[in-house]
């Protein structure tokens, strides 16, 4: 695991912009993953205003989508993802999926994702964020190293911290479809960011824990090319100097 420390968070909105940059400019017709989040919003604009042109070749796929939510509902990450990056890219669009949360058939659409996953050649660019609780896409804790996408029960603490993006917080579903961590680690390259102090005890467990699934996002250490970005902020509970 690589980890980098920078002063804050738009320096590690900005260094993960250029590494997704650098990604499609070296392999234009890059698979990337994609994730969405606070964390990110301030990525996506720094790619759009530096690079939105880039993008016409690449495919990219979503880390997760809630259970549930049309797309056209504002709390959705289809939505997110069409608001913070899609429409601003040119000239052409990329070309994007999204897990369907409304599927009728939610196993086969997991399946389905996977198996696109596969054809496009698997993913070369995986980029992350980090729950309060450890978790990456909405894989929670306790699942296994070798999980595939599937349906999630979300945590409470996670539905808890994603609660501002919805009216009410019972309406914050209490299911996700995500790609599992078996999927992101079969990524070429990861890169999880995080910022704000909120995020320093999971930083530190999956930096300086054990890898163990109690902490999902710590099976980066098993990765052989994972970058970690942080801010002071979510460095600030690692006892050893990066
Ligand atoms: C959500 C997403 C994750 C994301 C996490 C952190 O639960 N499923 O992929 O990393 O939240 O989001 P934020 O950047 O808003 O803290």
């Amino acid at each position: 695991m690589q980890i980098s420390v920078l002063d804050t968070a738009q320096d590690v909105a900005d260094q993960a912009a250029g590494l997704l940059i650098a990604q499609v400019e070296n392999k234009p017709d890059s698979v990337l993953g994609l994730a969405t989040g606070r964390t990110m919003e301030a990525v996506y604009q720094a790619v759009v205003a530096r690079a939105a042109h880039r993008f016409g070749h690449a495919r990219s796929f979503n880390l997760d989508e809630y259970v549930g939510l049309a797309p056209s509902n504002t709390a959705s990450f289809h939505h997110y993802m069409t608001t913070h990056f899609l429409m601003h890219l040119s000239p052409s669009m990329i070309n994007a999926t999204i897990p369907d949360g409304q599927a009728q058939d939610l196993d086969a659409e997991a399946r389905a994702y996977e198996h696109s996953i596969e054809s496009a050649g698997g993913i070369d660019f995986q980029l992350l964020g980090i729950g309060v609780n450890g978790h990456i896409g909405f894989n929670e804790p306790g699942t296994p190293f070798s999980s595939k996408t599937r349906v999630e029960t979300l945590a409470h603490a996670t539905r808890r911290a994603n609660a501002p993006q919805f009216a009410s917080p019972t309406d914050v579903p209490t299911h996700a479809l995500t790609m599992g961590i078996g999927t992101i680690l079969g990524a070429r390259k990861c890169v999880l960011l995080a910022t704000g102090g909120q995020k320093a005890a999971a930083v530190a467990r999956m930096v300086e824990g054990a890898a163990s699934t109690d902490c999902p996002a710590s099976c980066l250490q098993l990765h052989a090319d994972a970058h970690v970005i942080l801010d002071k902020a979510a460095a600030g509970a690692l006892r050893r100097p990066v």
